[in-house]
């Protein structure tokens, strides 16, 4: 039987505890999966005296995860701190610097840096293998890096935080509006008391950056994510796109058009019945299209300890077993620069949702500033009215008051749209800004 693998762990949070949990209790099985033992030989955290439910006495102690991440003793660094620089880039740095494989969580700091780490950890042939990072218990890297090989990605898409898919889905269920669900994630532990990361789309975008590289071969460019979080939807709009046959979930999408690759995190209509709008709860889901394979979606936890610490043995065991991968699923080297394809020509369908003076002409006006883009109607819905009404349709409505009226377009360019919303802005026959939430083709 071969040597044990020598493990270090940096940070001992909900994960770090998980890996230690999982590493003790499956020990027999993964050394007999393995054929070898792996050892956690010494860890590192910020306090070494709290009680985290294990006992630390077995491992030597780092003050600085740096110094562990050199340390003779370990064969792989395992960064669970957390952070896109400060000390858990340097960690890395100095692990993959001195030879030692890494296995990280860390998905801020791979969407800002992944491209230059996974050269240096060529450069001294080691693994930087990330499984927890995106998506968490779902094996979507592993997927990607292998399984895909052979196809050539046409879409990945997915639910990739359950936070947002959380709150989206009590909205929906509780007909309850955004702030009063949040308010009770924050109470029961599912949302962070600053949800901001959250519930604005950056959680996501950071794992779709990483995504976009494993599917199209692009270095990771996280600046290029066209970012919306899901504060700005409502239940009624969660209702009335149900009433049209829709749900509505947060989805990082990445897809190749003739002018480059759109990255885009978002409110997003999909249609009641796809795969994805089955997704419900704190559960994440990962979809792939590939030229061959067709479509591909897994679905599981996207965080907690058992489901984290799950792909971060995993990783631990490919090096134990001397799989090592580079990195993005190809050699750096060969990675190609990312070209952004600019989101004012995205296109596809709209739900647009305006409040309208109820006066004459006003609706007209709305019609025309659209007919203007070349945009064209597939339904009309007055809300708080007859829902699905069609088009052609009379919107009989009491004088004097405001009417809010959700619009269907057929695909249209982004450009059209965001031109006819504000020309029906400057027009003064609305009361509030609009709100439009993209529908993606499923
Ligand atoms: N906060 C994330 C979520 C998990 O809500 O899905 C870690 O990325």
């Amino acid at each position: 039987m071969s040597k044990p693998l020598r493990v270090g762990i940096a940070g001992l949070g909900t994960v770090g505890a998980g890996v230690i949990d999982m590493l003790t209790r499956n020990a027999d099985l993964i050394e007999a999966r393995c054929a070898r033992k792996i050892e956690v030989v010494a860890v590192s955290a910020r306090s070494r005296n709290r009680d985290r439910g294990i006992d630390l006495g077995n491992y030597d102690w780092y003050d600085d995860c740096a110094e562990l991440a050199r340390a003779a003793e370990i064969d792989v660094f395992v960064e669970l701190i957390g952070g896109e620089d400060g000390p858990a880039k340097a960690a890395v740095e100095a692990a993959l610097g001195a030879g030692r494989h890494v296995v990280t969580a860390n998905k801020a700091m791979l969407a800002y840096h992944g491209t230059e780490l996974a050269h240096l950890a060529e450069s001294t042939s080691v693994a930087l293998n990330y499984e927890a990072a995106v998506a968490g218990g779902i094996p979507i890297v592993k997927t990607m890096r292998e399984s895909f090989a052979g196809n050539r990605a046409e879409r990945i898409y997915g639910i990739l935080n359950g936070t947002c898919n959380y709150i989206l889905t009590c909205m929906e269920r509780d007909r309850a509006d955004f702030a009063g669900v949040l308010k009770d994630a924050q109470d029961l532990g599912y949302a962070e008391a600053d949800p901001t990361f959250d519930i604005g789309g950056f959680d996501a975008a950071h794992k779709l950056a990483i995504l976009t590289s494993l599917a199209f071969g692009t270095e990771i460019d996280f600046g290029s994510v066209y970012v919306e979080g899901i504060e700005n939807i409502t239940a009624q709009d969660i209702q009335v796109a149900g009433e049209l046959g829709y749900k509505i979930k947060l989805l990082g999408v990445a897809l190749e058009t003739d002018t480059g690759i759109e990255q885009r995190v978002h409110p997003t209509l999909v249609p009641a019945g796809s795969p994805i709008a089955d997704v419900d709860g704190v559960f994440n889901a990962v979809a792939v299209t590939g030229d061959f394979l067709g479509d591909l979606m897994i679905e599981g936890q996207g965080a907690g300890a058992g489901a984290t610490a799950s792909s971060v043995v995993a990783d631990i065991v490919d090096i134990a077993m001397g799989r090592i991968m580079p990195p993005l699923g190809r050699p750096a080297s060969s990675l190609k620069p990312y070209t952004p394809a600019r989101m004012r020509a995205h296109e596809g369908g709209y739900y647009v949702a305006l409040d309208v003076h109820d006066r004459p002409g006003a609706f007209a006006e709305i019609a025309q500033r659209m007919a203007e883009q070349n945009i064209s109607l597939k339904s009309i819905v007055q809300r708080g009215s007859n829902l699905g009404v069609d088009i052609d349709t009379d919107l009989r409505q009491e004088p004097g008051e405001t009417r809010s009226v959700v619009l269907i377009t057929h695909d249209t360019l982004e450009k059209s749209i965001r031109d006819a919303l504000s020309s029906i802005e400057k027009d003064g026959a609305i009361t509030a800004t609009p709100r439009m939430v993209r529908i993606e083709r499923l």
